[in-house]
């Protein structure tokens, strides 16, 4: 198997269609083991899948020490994108900065965790209300220019930061969250990204696991799991929900698949300027996610899906209130 390629941006990223979503091997979604993220890992590359997701601020430090010690050997077959912009102190996250000297700090952090000359993408993890976005692209631009980072991206920025940025250096993507459950990007983010020529990377493409069917309720998650805090896993909000994804399976059962792939192959067939990228620390799941690409939908397909799930037929934020306020709308 070897999945298709997407452009991300006008720069010259290209990247496999699918990419792998890295975090869950070193937090949010219980505990991993390193022997199978390690395999899963290598599993990706075989499997076509080059497009390796993480960010300093995970573990913190510990994923991208991971993604280093397994890509040792193979930086040419894989492209990795980080993200900086957090504070982080005695290993716990205490505030965000991207002040341009926290920037360059941070970036030689990820560069040796990496175990690596260059990151293939750099996001800003949050837009910083501190520090105006003119400073943050002009210091990424210098970073390029010294060879450091090859290309330059957001995450869940909103439409005035987007295009100023991109002003100053290239944005090649935006990585927010987009779903069949989650569609604030529809009516002015993803505008602006076509009209700019800018990719989208999707995160949280199966609504934290939630599309896939395979779920409990928030309660029967420890505290350490987001899913417990998640609203949409909650009480009369999981109930709910349940009931409003029921369409997904109903699709995955007619095509004789996964609920999961219907929700990936959804997002695939939204644009080819879209790259979700599916978070699993299970090889099992990742052979899933990937088989997902071959999978078409038809326009009534897409319909039936679209309206299910739109916004306002979903119960409960996507966050709780701490992590909205994070993000720049
Ligand atoms: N920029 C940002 O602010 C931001 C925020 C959140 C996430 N991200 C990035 O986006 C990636 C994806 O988002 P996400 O991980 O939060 O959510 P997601 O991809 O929607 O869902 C991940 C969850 O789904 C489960 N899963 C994956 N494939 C499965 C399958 N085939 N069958 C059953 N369960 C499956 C995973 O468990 P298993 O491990 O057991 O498979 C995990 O619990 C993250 O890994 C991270 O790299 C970025």
């Amino acid at each position: 198997m070897n999945l298709n390629k997407r452009k991300l941006g006008s720069q010259g990223l290209e990247v496999s269609s699918i990419g792998l979503g890295c975090m869950p091997m070193s937090q949010s979604y219980g505990p991993a083991d390193e022997r199978e993220s390690i395999a899963t890992l290598h599993g990706a590359i075989e499997l076509g899948c080059n497009f390796f997701d993480t960010a300093e601020n995970y573990g913190p430090f510990t994923n991208e020490e991971l993604l280093g010690k397994a890509f040792k050997g193979r930086r040419d077959q894989v492209v990795i994108a980080t993200k900086f912009g957090s504070i982080i102190e005695n290993n716990k996250i205490v505030g965000f900065s991207s002040r341009p000297e926290h920037i360059r700090k941070a970036v030689e952090g990820c560069l040796r965790r990496l175990g690596t000359e260059y990151i293939d993408l750099l996001y800003q993890h949050r837009v910083d209300p501190n520090v105006p976005i003119e400073e943050v692209a002009g210091t990424v631009g210098d970073l390029v220019k010294e060879g450091k980072v090859k290309f330059f991206g957001l995450s869940e920025a909103g439409t005035a930061n987007i295009r100023r940025a991109h002003a100053i250096h290239p944005v090649s993507a935006l990585q927010s969250e987009y779903s069949l459950w989650e569609r604030n990007l529809e009516p002015d983010v993803i505008p602006v990204l076509r009209e700019l020529g800018i990719g989208l990377v999707t995160f949280s493409p199966l609504g934290r696991g939630f599309l896939t069917g395979d779920i409990n309720r928030a309660e029967e998650y420890p505290e350490s799991d987001t899913r417990h805090s998640d609203p949409r896993y909650q009480g009369k909000n999981f109930d709910a929900n349940v009931k409003a994804a029921r369409i997904v399976h109903d699709i995955a059962a007619i095509k004789h698949v996964k609920p999961g792939q219907i929700a990936l192959a959804w997002l695939l067939q939204k644009g080819n300027d879209i790259v979700p990228i599916p978070g699993t620390k299970h090889l099992k799941h990742l052979e899933e996610n990937v088989a997902a690409e071959a999978i078409m939908l038809d326009i009534p397909q897409m319909e039936a899906l679209d309206n299910a799930l739109s916004t306002g037929m979903v119960s409960g934020k996507r966050y709780p209130d701490w992590i909205m306020a994070t993000i720049d709308r």
